[in-house]
């Protein structure tokens, strides 16, 4: 064994691993993960309007990824977050949250344009995380430490070459299928383990990572839309999630990491597949009440965005066309009346909260 946790891993093995990946119990995994992830897939595509809960959705990952570093985001932070008013946001909490969503947006916009996954890229989004010009490692000295008893566990690969030259193999890992025969849930478990394992960057390696899953699902077209997200998972195993990484490195157990990916998939599924039915089970039983209210000013297209957006404000319904601003003010205002939607004041500006629908993505 030639791993020591102090000295850089330069001899970090290619993908795929000398290992027997082919156990029952993966098997078995393999099998269950898919068909959830199907079915999540396959609701996505019964879903009238798609793209309305997308912009939550990656909201709340965003939000959830970054609190693995232990970020505190105020729930009102992160309303401003909702609607772009990125310049009036000062905790710098928040600001990570909205630069995340911006790498994960672009990063399916990459992905759409080129049907490959690059490691430009990848520095793309780590850059547009991180609001920084930072790109691969250059210099000697980035240790990983256990995060609750701070020793360290891994010091990964160094020197630039080398880096891009393991990046490079994972690269064609990654697009080339034709290279093994494994299923694309298991290899999005290796890919995961490898990427953080070179650990490219200085810092973001676990937020790039995390994106690149969830891109990985799109491009193999495991996933239409982008709602799979590992990041809860993770954190509520974190230290499984930590001990299942080392031993990929120090006992080559490939087994116990891959099957806890499967776990998380399949797991994450579920909970996706049930979180989207309770959104547009509130959204169905929201309308009757805002039609008495609005009367034959009642539209399908305002519930839409109600539900687009956690916090809306007036300005949103007329730019979608729904109604002139004093005239979207007044329906705002009724709506508010209801109970379902309660303002607040921020800065000059006004704003709606959904508070049901935050609720259940908070929960
Ligand atoms: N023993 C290990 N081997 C390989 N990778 C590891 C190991 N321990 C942790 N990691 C990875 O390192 C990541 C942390 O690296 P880094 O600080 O660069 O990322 P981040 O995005 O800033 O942080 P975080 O993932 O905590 O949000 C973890 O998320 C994990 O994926
Ligand atoms: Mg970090």
């Amino acid at each position: 064994m030639n791993f020591n946790k102090n000295q850089p891993y330069n001899s970090l093995p290619d993908l795929p691993p000398k290992a027997d990946l082919e156990t029952p119990e993966i098997f078995k995994l393999t099998i269950k993960a898919n068909k959830l992830l199907a079915e999540l897939k396959g609701y996505c595509l019964t879903l009238p309007n798609p793209n309305l809960l997308l912009n939550t959705i990656i909201l709340q990952e965003s939000k959830e990824s970054n609190a693995i570093e232990n970020i505190v985001t105020t729930q009102d932070e992160l309303y401003k977050a909702s609607l772009n008013i990125t310049d009036k946001i000062k905790n710098p909490a928040a600001k990570e949250v909205i630069q995340y969503r911006e790498a994960m947006y672009w990063g399916l916009e990459q992905i759409n344009k080129n049907g490959i996954i690059t490691t430009n890229m990848l520095v793309g989004i780590m850059q547009k995380l991180r609001n920084s010009d930072d790109n691969i490692r250059k210099n000697p000295g980035t240790k990983l430490a256990n995060p609750f008893t701070k020793s360290i566990v891994y010091t990964p690969p160094e020197g630039e070459s080398l880096i891009r030259e393991k990046l490079a193999q994972l690269e064609k890992f990654i697009n080339d299928d034709t290279l093994n025969d494994l299923d694309p849930l298991i290899k999005m478990a290796l890919i995961h383990y490898q990427f953080e394992a070179i650990h490219p960057f200085g810092d973001g390696n676990g937020r790039t990572g995390r994106i690149l899953n969830v891109l990985y699902l799109i491009n193999k077209d495991l996933l239409g839309l982008p709602v799979l997200y590992l990041s809860r998972y993770i954190i509520q195993h974190k230290s499984d999630y930590y001990k299942f990484l080392r031993e990929v490195t120090e006992k080559n157990n490939w087994e116990a990491w891959v099957k806890f990916v499967l776990k998380g998939i399949g797991e994450t599924a579920e909970m996706t597949l049930l979180k989207i039915n309770t959104i547009l089970q509130l959204k169905q039983d929201t309308q009757p009440l805002i039609k008495k209210v609005l009367k034959s000013s009642y539209s399908k297209e305002l519930v839409d965005l109600l539900f687009s957006y956690p916090y809306i404000k007036t300005s949103i319904l007329e730019e979608n066309s729904i109604a002139k601003r004093q005239t979207a003010a007044e329906y705002l205002k009724k709506i508010e009346n209801t109970g379902l939607i309660t303002s607040i004041k921020i800065g000059k500006e006004v704003y709606y909260i959904n508070t049901g629908l935050m609720k259940v993505l908070s929960e």
